[in-house]
């Protein structure tokens, strides 16, 4: 939960502020779970003065061993409007978050816990701080979310030593370098990405040579014009969303790197929505800065993320030369004992001690290794967790593992399912009714079982040529692949197929989701 625009936070003394605020300025809060690091003052978007403060006494700060995450005790002083002078203090809460040089991801999740004194806040604040009452399985939950960067990602040592070694020369020579990741999902390519830019910065910066990197989630955003925005506003957080070219936005970005004399690398993580939908030019163009990059040139280096090992035939020739085939680092499915030693490392972080015996990690591993998926036996930790502590259990037992096991999915359906919105949902159905027990459908059978499906929901088909537009975007998306037929009965006809989710998991999902509108 984040402190929204609404309330303010202030620091008792703002000398303490200083070592905790290592975050760089981040951008604006144009996302949702997104802090605007500017919103720390008592007023909300409107300029309003707030009816309320929330005031964070800074009572402690101490640097956690483990590496730059600084934890801190809050006291939470509570001073409504109408007895400012007479502050009202709430019970001391704890809070230890990850703030600091955490992403600005993260910082849209801080959340001060505090024990007692609800009567002193007024609705408007509750709704934005987060409580807790009694005990929990969880020592830190916000270790076990999908966005917490590990300090050290286990049995990634040899992807890690491999993009130093292909990325080494960035800090040596000053020239740009790129790499391919590919894996699928859960295998720690996002995170062993992050995990290596934030690392490689310091080791470059230990040999005086300033570095940086962002990531984009091209399946978030698609199209160039949106990732280059996206990367524009990690130098220039006000960078407008509309009224610039392509052309322009590239030339800006080439400024802010010379002015800077930085070496940029761009992470462009789920590449393939990028290359369905606009091609290869946006790489090309990283690429040519690259080249023509001296030392008081920017300099750009390209690493980029998908779950399919082909994701860059979509380039063409001249884009491709630039991944040649050594610079392609694989993440295979974890295995059994792999899957537990990440978990044992989670439980570590996350859970009290004594609230999760050995068996259990065993059993989330055993499940969770089916599909090699780091993220989904994280997430069964998690609801395990969750379910224990809705019982008020003591400690997690097997029965809450099972009881996680089915309602967490090993591949994040409905986060990718809410991108969608109802006419897509429908088309997306048929297509995942009609492959149940056929690898690859031909369109014509995906739009049989779409009369089908809007008659049952109650919607009006749509023609022809939009219904094949929708099957184009589910594609670009990545939830179904197209491809034309080879030899057809009649000529080509279009065969689609579901590259990633299960078609029952899909369909029970959609099916779910559209009956909740
Ligand atoms: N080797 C590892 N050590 C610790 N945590 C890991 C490891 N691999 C993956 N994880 C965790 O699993 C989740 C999924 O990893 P992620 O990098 O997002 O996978 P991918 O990008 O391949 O789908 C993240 O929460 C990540 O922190
Ligand atoms: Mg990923």
């Amino acid at each position: 939960m984040g402190i929204a625009a609404g309330v303010g936070v202030m620091a008792a003394r703002p000398g303490s502020v200083g070592l905790l605020d290592r975050r760089r300025r981040g951008p604006a809060a144009t996302e949702p779970r997104r802090m605007d690091p500017d919103v720390l003052e008592a007023e909300d978007a409107e300029g309003r003065g707030d009816a309320l403060r929330l005031q964070v006494e800074l009572a402690e700060v101490r640097e956690d061993p483990a590496g730059l995450v600084p934890a801190f005790d809050a006291v939470a002083l509570v001073i409504p409007p109408e007895s400012a002078a007479r502050p009202v203090v709430a019970a001391a809460g704890e809070a230890e978050e990850a703030i600091g040089h955490a992403d600005a991801s993260t910082a849209g999740k801080m959340a001060f816990r505090v024990g007692g004194g609800k009567g002193y806040f007024s609705r408007r604040v509750r709704v934005v701080v987060s409580f807790r009452s009694g005990p929990s399985v969880f020592k830190d939950q916000g270790k076990l979310s999908f966005d917490y960067l590990p300090d050290k990602m286990v049995h990634r040592d040899a992807q890690t030593q491999r993009l130093f070694s292909l990325l080494r020369p960035i800090v040596e020579a000053g020239a740009s370098s790129n790499a391919f990741l590919y894996g699928p999902v859960g295998t720690g390519k996002t995170h062993t990405a992050k995990r290596f830019c934030l690392d490689f910065r310091k080791y470059a910066s230990e040999s005086n040579r300033a570095l940086d990197w962002d990531l984009v989630n091209c399946r978030q955003r698609m199209g160039d014009d949106a990732v280059l925005l996206r990367l524009l506003q990690h130098f220039d957080a006000h960078f407008p969303e509309r009224g610039f070219s392509i052309a322009e936005k590239m030339e800006s970005l080439r400024k802010h790197l010379e002015k800077q004399r930085l070496h940029f690398i761009v992470i462009l993580d789920e590449v393939d929505a990028l290359l369905k939908k606009s091609g290869a030019d946006l790489i090309y163009s990283f690429a040519r800065i690259a080249e023509e990059g001296t030392t008081t040139k920017g300099n750009i280096s390209m690493i980029l993320i998908s779950q399919r090992p082909n994701a860059l035939e979509y380039m063409d020739a001249a884009a491709l030369s630039t991944f040649r085939r050594t610079n392609v680092i694989e993440f295979p499915r974890y295995d059994q004992k792999e899957l537990e030693d990440i978990v044992h490392g989670r439980v570590a972080l996350a859970m009290h001690p004594g609230t999760v015996d050995d068996d259990l990690v065993d059993l989330i591993a055993d499940i969770a290794s089916e599909f090699g998926d780091a993220r989904y036996a994280i997430e069964l930790l998690e609801k395990a967790g969750m379910l224990a502590d809705e019982e008020r259990a003591e400690e997690v037992a097997a029965e809450h593992v099972r009881g996680a096991k089915a309602q967490v999915h090993p591949i994040e359906v409905e986060e990718r399912l809410a991108l969608l919105d109802v006419p897509k949902k429908l088309v997306l159905l048929s297509i995942a009714r009609k492959s149940r027990k056929k690898a690859y459908i031909t369109m014509g059978d995906a739009e049989q079982a779409y009369a089908l499906v809007c008659e049952e929901y109650d919607e009006k088909p749509r023609a022809h040529t939009q219904f094949w537009k929708y099957v184009k975007e589910l594609d670009a998306l990545g939830l179904v692949d197209t491809k034309l037929s080879g030899k057809g009965e009649v000529g080509k006809t279009t065969l689609i197929s579901l590259p990633e989710i299960p078609a029952r998991v899909l369909a029970d999902n959609l099916e779910r989701s559209l009956k909740r509108r």
